[in-house]
């Protein structure tokens, strides 16, 4: 096996997936306008992404998150799942979704192999929740959520961007939930893209202020395991959910970098910001490509950079992350 590397000693055992760039929701710092279709949209297909899943598998890829746009919006998302699932490497087949089709499809996707799901829910207050993702659903995706805890996966996370003048009041709210909830809750850093400077301006919430403010309550301060990823992670021995926060615009974010992105459309991503992607799709249409497509992933992350320019005020190429599977 050759384990990818870079030229900065990270190792990348974590592969995200996107498999659709089309969305339903309209989240106001992601996809205001809902999704536009970029020409005719055509994503990997179940065979590209079972070579794809075959090479990465090959080169160390252990984690593969199924990611979109909305990715269970895809009529074959179960098969999706299960070819990433067969694959002997890949120990951990997980996604991210905005939960949407959860209630409805939870046990199918847990029996096709799916062990991780992280749900979007950027407000426990049905308004706010509607005020934010455009789509008035919050009881759907509530219902998806405690589906998904019944079916048993290994790990049921939440995902809040915490916001500015909009759900940053929730955080007590949210607190109170996983007191009894076995919910990893991730809050998330609002991240400046090409098409939310004015949007970041208004609603930038700093990720030291929500670590402060988690601190005062009493949440402690976990050191993060081996393969961690960049989330600092925090817990309360009388809570039974726990706390990742994402800070990407924290010093060294990007030094526990542990993942590559591979777009709907067969694009090597890097970084979130700051490449256009290299085509790949090329070398997905036959195992026998399979030596060739490794080269090419070894001879790429020789390129990849210490860390994003975002702190910079630099967003790079990505207009925003429904793009790119985040
Ligand atoms: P785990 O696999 O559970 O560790 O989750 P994850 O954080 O990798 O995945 P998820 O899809 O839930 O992403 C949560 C948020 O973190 C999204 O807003 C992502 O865009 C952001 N995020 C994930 N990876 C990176 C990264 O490498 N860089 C930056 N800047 N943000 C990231
Ligand atoms: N900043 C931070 N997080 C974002 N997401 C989408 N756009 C942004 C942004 N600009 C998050 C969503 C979802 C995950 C896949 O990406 O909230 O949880
Ligand atoms: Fe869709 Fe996710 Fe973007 Fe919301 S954040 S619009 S759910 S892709």
């Amino acid at each position: 096996m050759s384990q990818l590397q870079d030229n900065f000693g990270r190792k990348f055992h974590y592969l995200r997936m996107s498999v659709t760039d089309v969305c339903n929701f309209k989240c106001s710092y992601c996809l205001p306008d809902g999704y536009r279709p970029d020409g005719k949209p055509s994503f990997l297909t179940l065979t590209e992404i079972e070579n794809l899943v075959a090479a990465f598998g090959e080169v160390g890829t252990q984690k593969i998150r199924i990611t979109g746009g909305e990715p269970t919006l895809r009529k074959d998302f179960t098969d999706i799942v299960r070819i990433v699932a067969d694959n002997p490497n890949i120990h951990t087949v997980a996604t991210t979704t905005n939960g949407y089709r959860l209630a409805k499809n939870a046990k199918e996707w847990y029996d096709a192999g799916l062990r991780r799901i992280n749900v979007s829910v950027d407000s426990l207050d049905p308004r706010m929740f509607y005020q934010i993702t455009g789509e008035n659903k919050f009881d759907e995706v509530m219902r998806g959520i405690d589906a998904a805890l019944e079916a048993g996966f290994e790990r049921v996370k939440v995902n809040a961007v915490l916001l500015k003048d909009l759900n940053d009041k929730d955080l007590p709210r949210f607190l109170h939930w996983i007191k009894h909830t076995p919910i990893d809750l991730r809050f998330i850093e609002l991240m400046e893209t090409g098409l939310g400077h004015d949007y970041f301006k208004a609603h930038h919430l700093a990720g030291a202020d929500i670590k402060a403010r988690l601190m005062a309550e009493g949440w402690l301060y976990d050191q993060p395991g081996k393969d961690d990823g960049p989330a600092q992670n925090f817990s309360r021995p009388d809570h039974k959910g726990r706390i990742g926060l994402i800070m990407p615009y924290a010093k060294n974010f990007c030094a526990s970098c542990n993942r590559l992105r591979v777009s709907a459309k067969g694009k090597l991503h890097l970084c979130l910001f700051t490449e256009n992607g290299l085509d790949l799709r090329d070398l997905l249409q036959h195992p026998e490509q399979r030596a060739e497509l490794i080269e090419r992933l070894h001879g790429q992350l020789t390129q990849k950079e210490q860390t994003h320019y975002l702190h910079q005020g630099i967003t790079g190429v990505t207009q925003h992350l429904a793009s790119i599977g985040g």
